[in-house]
C-alpha cells in the first residue's frame, strides 16, 4: 500500500526511507507444492507436538502468566545438545530476531561490516535499519566466498555457512582464517542451514573470543512456525546480546515455543534421521535435474541453486507456478538466471521433475 506524502508526514523520517525485507510468499493455492521458503517437508518430532499440548493440559496458568524471560530450560537443552555452557547460549524469536540483536550489539561501528554480494537478503535490511556501514564483497565466479577478501579493515564480518541462496559451504579451516585475521572484530557465522551437511563453527567457540554462531530451529527441526533461533558465543558476547534483548522485548519466546523447542532438542535421534532424509533426497534431486540439463551448485543446504543454459529462469519459475509449484526466483544481478529450489520429500521432488519434463522443458 502506498500513501501520499501528506499521510506519511506522521512517519519518522527514517522509516519513510526503509526498504523492508520481502518474505517468500505463502500463497493459498490448491494442490500447491511449496518449494520457495526452505521449510522442512517433514513434521517436527511427535514429542514436540505432545510437549505443546502438555503446556495447556498441565498448567491452567499457562496463558495468564508471562513465560520465563530467560527461557532457561530451553538454553539448557541447547547448551547440552551443542556441548557448550548455558552462559554461551542466547535465544530469540527466530534467528531473524537474533540477527537483529547481533547487528545492534556488535555491528554499529565506524568501519564497514563485510558480507557477500549474494547472500541472505535480510542483512542489507538490518544494515539500513541500524545505520550500519557495510561493504559487499563479491563471491568469486564459482559463487564461492573467498576468505582472503575478508582481511581488509572492517567493523565486523558476516559469513553465511552454507551461504544462501547459493547453498555452498565453507570448511572450518576457512572460517578459522577469517577469525584469526580479525581478532578485534566480531565474526558472525549464520548457520541457518548447517545441519544439512556442513561443519558447524560451534566447535570453535571456546577458542575464539570474537566468534558468534547463529542457528535456527526453522529448517532442520521443522519449526519455522514456532520462531526460535539461537546464538552460541563466549559469555562476554552473549552478555551484550542479553543487554540488547532486555532493552527491546524481555519475553521473546512464549511458553509453547519454549516447551516445543526443548522437546525438539531432546529428540536428537528424530532430528538426525530427518536431516539425513533431506540430504538423500537432495542428492537424488540434483542427479535428476542434472539429467534434465540443469547446472546445480554443490549444495550442503536443504535447497539447491540451479540454472538451465537453454531456459530463462524467470520463465521457468512462472511455468512451474502455472502447474502449482512455487520456487524462489531473485531478479537480481548475477543470479537472475538461477532458481532456488527447496528440497521436498522424494514424492514432491518427483512431481517437480515430472512437471519439468512434461510441461516446462
Ligand atoms: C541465512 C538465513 N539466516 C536466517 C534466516 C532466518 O530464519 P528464522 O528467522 O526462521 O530463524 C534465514 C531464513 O530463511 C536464512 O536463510
Amino acid at each position: 500500500m502506498t500513501f501520499t506524502s501528506d499521510k506519511m508526514r506522521f512517519w519518522s523520517p527514517e522509516v519513510r526511507e526503509l526498504e523492508p525485507y520481502v518474505p517468500g510468499e505463502q500463497p493459498k493455492i490448491q494442490n500447491l507444492l511449496k518449494l520457495n521458503t526452505n521449510e522442512n517437508p517433514y513434521p517436527p518430532s511427535p514429542k514436540v507436538v505432545a510437549a505443546v499440548q502438555a503446556v495447556l493440559a498441565n498448567n491452567a496458568d499457562a496463558l495468564r502468566l508471562y513465560p520465563d524471560p530467560d527461557a532457561t530450560v530451553l538454553k539448557q537443552a541447547i547448551a547440552q545438545q551443542q556441548n557448550v555452557n548455558i552462559d554461551q547460549v542466547f535465544v530469540g524469536n527466530g534467528s531473524d530476531e537474533v540477527l537483529a540483536h547481533i547487528f545492534k550489539a556488535f555491528f554499529i561501528q565506524k568501519e564497514p561490516v563485510l558480507y557477500a554480494d549474494i547472500t541472505y537478503s535480510f542483512y542489507p535490511v538490518y544494515s539500513q535499519f541500524f545505520s550500519t556501514q557495510t561493504k559487499q564483497i563479491p563471491l568469486n565466479e564459482k559463487f564461492e566466498i573467498d576468505v582472503s577478501d575478508y582481511t581488509q579493515e572492517n567493523g565486523g564480518i558476516i559469513i553465511t555457512n552454507p551461504n544462501a541462496p547459493t547453498s555452498i559451504a565453507l570448511g572450518l579451516d576457512q572460517i578459522e582464517r577469517v577469525l584469526k585475521a580479525n581478532p578485534d572484530r566480531v565474526v558472525l557465522i549464520d548457520e541457518a542451514y548447517v545441519d544439512f551437511g556442513a561443519e558447524s563453527a560451534v566447535s570453535l567457540v571456546n577458542q575464539y573470543e570474537n566468534l558468534v554462531v547463529c542457528q535456527t530451529t526453522s529448517k532442520s527441526r521443522s519449526l519455522a512456525g514456532l520462531r526460535v533461533g539461537f546464538a552460541i558465543a563466549q559469555s562476554h558476547l552473549i552478555a551484550a546480546l542479553e543487554a540488547v534483548k532486555n532493552s527491546f522485548n524481555s519475553y521473546p519466546i512464549d511458553r509453547f515455543a519454549i516447551a516445543a523447542a526443548v522437546a525438539s532438542f531432546e529428540d536428537q535421534e528424530y532430528f538426525e534421521t530427518q536431516c539425513q532424509k533431506v540430504i538423500e533426497s537432495r542428492e537424488h534431486l540434483v542427479s535428476d535435474l542434472t539429467a534434465l540439463g540443469f547446472e546445480v551448485l554443490p549444495s550442503k543446504a536443504n535447497f539447491i541453486f540451479a540454472t538451465h543454459p537453454q531456459h530463462d529462469a524467470a520463465l521457468l519459475a512462472q511455468q512451474l507456478r502455472d502447474q502449482g509449484i512455487i520456487v524462489r526466483y531473485f531478479n537480481k544481478p548475477r543470479i537472475n538466471q538461477y532458481l532456488r529450489i527447496t528440497i521436498g520429500t522424494d514424492e514432491q521432488n518427483q512431481r517437480l521433475v515430472d512437471t519439468l519434463k512434461t510441461h516446462v522443458l
